[in-house]
């Protein structure tokens, strides 16, 4: 996992506001513009609802398309992704850096985006697992590794595992399962499927190569 130059925790000290105001504020702001996004209001209307809540209007690159949204300056990039851009297929486990389960690619390299702010990646290029399949719905190499090992048991670690090893296989793409297993291990699984899951990376590794 890449050191983490888009996040300065910093910021938060000097606004004297607590990671729980920050979540809090998060969500709050988050749910008001869903809402705005799924039903369609005008944004300015789910701005007047958020009560001090300060936002402002970026434009991300996602998957490929020019995304317009409103975040917060604390704002951090998964709760973006998940609750104003729809991207749901990028996970919350721990949201404090430790599990992987959010991992998306920045400039095709590996973050937990519970811990970038969103406002830092303006300009970059950002990939979720909802982007890793072509336009005509062909799988990515690695998902079909994926699934052809059934290599999850209850999956939700898995979009992260697969970002973290499209990430490192364009670093390494004919890795040993030794390599490959280090280029994961900033990834963690609940249900402990860990050989399993090398095996369908490792598949995913294969076909990559042979694409
Ligand atoms: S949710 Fe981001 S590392 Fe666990
Ligand atoms: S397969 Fe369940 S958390 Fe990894």
């Amino acid at each position: 996992m890449a050191n983490n130059e888009f996040a300065n925790p910093s910021n938060s000290t000097a606004l004297n506001i607590s990671r729980r105001d920050l979540i809090k504020g998060v969500i709050a702001a988050g749910a008001v513009s869903s809402a705005s996004y799924l039903f369609r209001v005008p944004a300015g209307w789910a701005r007047q609802s958020t009560p001090g809540a300060v936002e402002r209007l970026i434009t991300l690159t996602v998957n490929g398309q020019q995304r317009r949204v409103d975040v917060m300056k604390q704002e951090t990039l998964a709760m973006t992704l998940r609750y104003k851009l729809g991207l749901t297929g990028t996970k919350l486990g721990c949201d404090q850096a430790e599990c992987g389960a959010c991992t998306v690619l920045i400039d095709d390299v590996p973050y937990y985006s519970c811990s970038v702010f969103t406002h830092t990646v303006r300009g970059k290029k950002i990939v979720t697992i909802e982007g890793l399949a072509s336009p005509e719905g062909k799988l990515h190499p690695v998902q079909q590794g994926v699934v052809d090992e059934q290599g999850f048991q209850c999956a939700f670690c898995m979009p992260g595992f697969v970002m973290a090893a499209v990430g490192f296989l364009k670093t390494n793409p004919n890795p040993t399962r030794t390599e490959l297993a280090h280029g994961v291990s900033g990834n963690l699984c609940r249900c402990q499927d860990y050989d399993k899951i090398l095996t369908a990376l490792m598949r995913g590794a294969e076909y990559m190569r042979k694409a």
